[in-house]
């Protein structure tokens, strides 16, 4: 049985979600360490009980238990790279960040000056203690630099908690939370009284190791994609020992005929790593 969708809202103590939290950055964004949260989720925070699973299992994939959103995943960074180089323009757009994680793209997107960001993850618990946490630390500490790698290979010492928040920042109102399997996400969002517009950008990293998932993930940005919208998906070129990956997924969206896709930049370090562009065919 999938996993059913949610809205998760912002509490309105935004302390308190940054509360037993230890900060640092990563590609000049703030994050979360996922060892603390791991440890309080342990003593109950995680009501998926995906950590414990997680860590007796000795995985960071349980399909369609834990999908791997509490760790950040390299191809995050190729994505954040991307962005840089192409020049990718966030300014007044409508993003998702699907497959969030830690969220570090969407919060990227929002630091673009994006009109909204939306972020989806599987796990609740990923939401609940990673992402809203990250977006918050972020929101609550502002500012407008972009992430690069370059300052990904510095290592800075853990930074003291932000300042405090007496009230939902700016940043912060432009972002909404969901948590569920792609296809029950979708639904929520089209049948939801609130107000739905179409993305402008949907971003997605590591998202396509299970050909099991293909189906409801083509059809999520079919139907969540302006017609003149773009995806940017960043991926390894295969996933051992699940066996998805890049070729796969573009035989997929081939055979379906909705999409045009086109591999934007290769990564030929170690493992192959991509990214991808989607549009429209008919756009
Ligand atoms: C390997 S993690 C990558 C996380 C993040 N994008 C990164 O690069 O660090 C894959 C993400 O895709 C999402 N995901 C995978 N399969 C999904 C499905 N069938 N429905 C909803 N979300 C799914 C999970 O929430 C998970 O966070």
């Amino acid at each position: 049985c999938f996993k059913a969708a949610k809205e998760h809202n912002i509490p309105e103590d935004l302390n308190k979600i940054l509360e037993n939290k230890v900060m640092e950055t990563v590609a000049d964004l703030y994050y979360i360490n996922v060892s603390v949260v791991e440890m309080t989720c342990l003593d109950g925070a995680d009501r998926e009980g995906i950590v414990s699973k997680s860590v007796s299992s000795h995985s960071d994939l349980i399909p369609g238990v834990y999908e791997g959103g509490l760790k950040v995943w390299e191809c995050t960074f190729d994505l954040i790279d991307y962005f840089a180089e192409a020049e990718i323009q966030f300014t007044d757009k409508t993003v998702l960040d699907l497959g969030c994680g830690a969220g570090l793209l969407g919060i990227v997107a929002l630091r673009g000056k994006a009109e909204k960001v939306h972020f989806q993850d599987y796990n609740s618990t990923v939401i609940d203690e990673i992402t809203l946490p990250n977006a918050v630390a972020n929101c609550i500490n502002g500012g407008n630099r972009m992430g690069s790698r370059e300052s990904r290979k510095t290592s800075k010492p853990p930074l003291k908690r932000p300042k405090k928040a007496e009230r939902l920042p700016n940043l912060l109102t432009k972002c909404r939370f969901f948590s569920g399997e792609w296809s029950e996400v979708t639904q929520l969002l089209l049948s939801s009284n609130k107000p739905f517009s179409k993305y402008d950008i949907i971003l997605t990293s590591e998202t396509i190791y299970n050909p099991d998932y293909y189906s409801a993930l083509h059809d999520t940005l079919a139907q969540l994609l302006h017609k003149n919208g773009r995806v940017y998906l960043a991926s390894k070129v295969h996933y051992f020992g699940v066996g998805g990956g890049i070729y796969l997924f573009e035989k997929f969206i081939e055979e379906r005929n909705v999409f045009s896709t086109s591999i934007v930049k290769i990564i030929d370090k170690g493992l192959q790593r991509c990214i991808m562009e989607m549009a429209f065919k008919d756009a």
